[in-house]
């Protein structure tokens, strides 16, 4: 069996000097069994001809962002692949890419895709060690994107030094770990909750948290990326839901909790990683925005919102449920009583408050329990890649709650 049969790989190559290293990949990416496109920039036709890459993909290369028949190149070319790779990948793309600027074809389609991506840079050994090359790598791999490292060696102005593609193992061996991630998730129905909620006490005015929904969105990411379909549940942000994931918006905790009861039967997978507000006001006090001089100082009467998880952990069928637990303090105890009482599959525990808070930072450093007894610590990581790791616990429990239809596939 061909290791690379049956996938669809858009291979897009960009203006530098390794250009040609991309026509000896390609004949190897074929011979292992995979169909490829070829995207060209305008640069890289300076370098090797499309003809080269038309015959020995069997295609013809797209170019152009307005001159292919479909009439959107920039949609259609990664929705019928399964990951694209960009080899050789020209600082210029790394920064484009990083910055979300789409102005020419594989600028655009980066944009539209929640494939994954894998960019193999080749460049001047100075270039590489810009400092805003360096920024730009570590934002594009903190968002899930595989940048690999180049290689060291004789570069093409004669210096030595790293800049050098990364040799064809190497990229073979991540679209392989790539590959084989990439759809573990697949057949199963992600529910996922995020952000916070609001719970008013007149039009303007309400209790809320800190939460920006980060979190959320970086697991629903990871889901719809590993083959999961997601809907994604969110309470107020500032955030745009991932490509591929069907998002619900809500303000209060009462709309939560209707709109992931409604879905709830539908889910394979629950995850709450909502900071649902615990408390509302018994009443909102006025339909009226409350004026300063009108409030004569009665107190704020607050009452328990709907125990989101608990409700529906009571209703559960077939779906595994995963919760997460922000404390202060104690935080391993807080998440093993919360994963005991709510009877759920796992718990993830974040600490909140202080200068290491969960809440809005780009990071995350979480215990993971789960009903097996275990305790894994994911250290401080991009929200995203803790995502990974928390699918990747999951996944391993291999979760018996959920109807073995419906069960992961290795
Ligand atoms: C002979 C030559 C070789 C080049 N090699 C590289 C290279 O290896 N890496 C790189 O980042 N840029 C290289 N460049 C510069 C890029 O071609 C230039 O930044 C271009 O705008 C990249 O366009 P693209 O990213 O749209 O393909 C080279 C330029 C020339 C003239």
């Amino acid at each position: 069996m061909m290791p690379l049969a049956h996938r669809r790989i858009l291979l897009g190559v960009t203006g530098s000097i390794a250009a040609y290293k991309a026509v000896t990949l390609l004949r190897t990416l074929r011979a292992q069994g995979a169909d490829v496109r070829v995207v060209m920039t305008s640069a890289a036709k300076r370098f090797v001809t499309p003809l080269t890459f038309e015959v020995l993909s069997g295609h013809p290369v797209v170019d152009n962002l307005f001159s292919d028949p479909s009439g959107l190149p920039h949609i259609r070319l990664p929705e019928e692949a399964d990951l694209i790779l960009i080899a050789p990948c020209t600082a210029n793309r790394l920064a484009k890419y990083a910055l979300g600027i789409a102005d020419d074809l594989l600028s655009t389609l980066l944009l539209t895709t929640a494939r994954p991506v894998i960019l193999a840079p080749a460049m001047d050994g100075a270039m590489w060690r810009q400092p805003a090359l360096m920024h730009h790598v570590e934002t594009l791999r903190a968002r899930g994107v595989t940048v690999l490292d180049p290689e060291s060696g004789p570069l093409a102005s004669g210096q030595w030094g790293e800049g050098r593609m990364p040799g064809e193992e190497a990229i073979l061996s991540a679209l392989r770990a790539r590959l084989s991630a990439q759809r573990d998730w697949q057949g199963h129905r992600f529910l996922i909750s995020a952000g916070p909620t609001r719970e008013a006490i007149d039009p303007v005015r309400f209790l809320s948290n800190g939460s920006t929904g980060k979190m959320g969105y970086a697991i629903a990411e990871a889901a719809v990326q590993r083959g999961g379909e997601v809907v994604l549940v969110s309470g107020p942000t500032e955030l745009l839901p991932p490509a591929g994931v069907e998002q619900v918006s809500v303000v209060s905790a009462e709309e939560m909790y209707q709109a992931l009861s409604l879905r709830f039967p539908w889910a394979t997978v629950l995850i709450m990683a909502a900071a649902v507000s615990d408390f509302r006001p018994r009443k909102p006090l006025s339909d009226r925005k409350i004026k300063k001089d009108q409030w004569n100082g009665e107190p704020l009467e607050l009452e328990r919102t709907p125990d989101i998880l608990a409700a529906l952990s009571a209703q559960r069928t077939h779906q595994c449920l995963v919760g997460f637990a922000a404390e202060t303090e104690d935080v391993l105890r807080h998440g093993h009583d919360k994963l005991m009482r709510k009877r759920l599959d796992m718990v993830v525990v974040n600490r909140v408050g202080g200068s290491e808070s969960a809440f809005g930072s780009e990071t995350n450093d979480v215990f993971v329990l789960t009903k097996h007894g275990a305790t894994v610590h994911i250290p401080r990581s991009s929200k995203r890649a803790v995502a990974d790791r928390i699918l990747d616990e999951l996944h391993r429990i291999n979760a018996p709650a959920c109807t073995s239809e419906f069960l992961p596939s290795s």
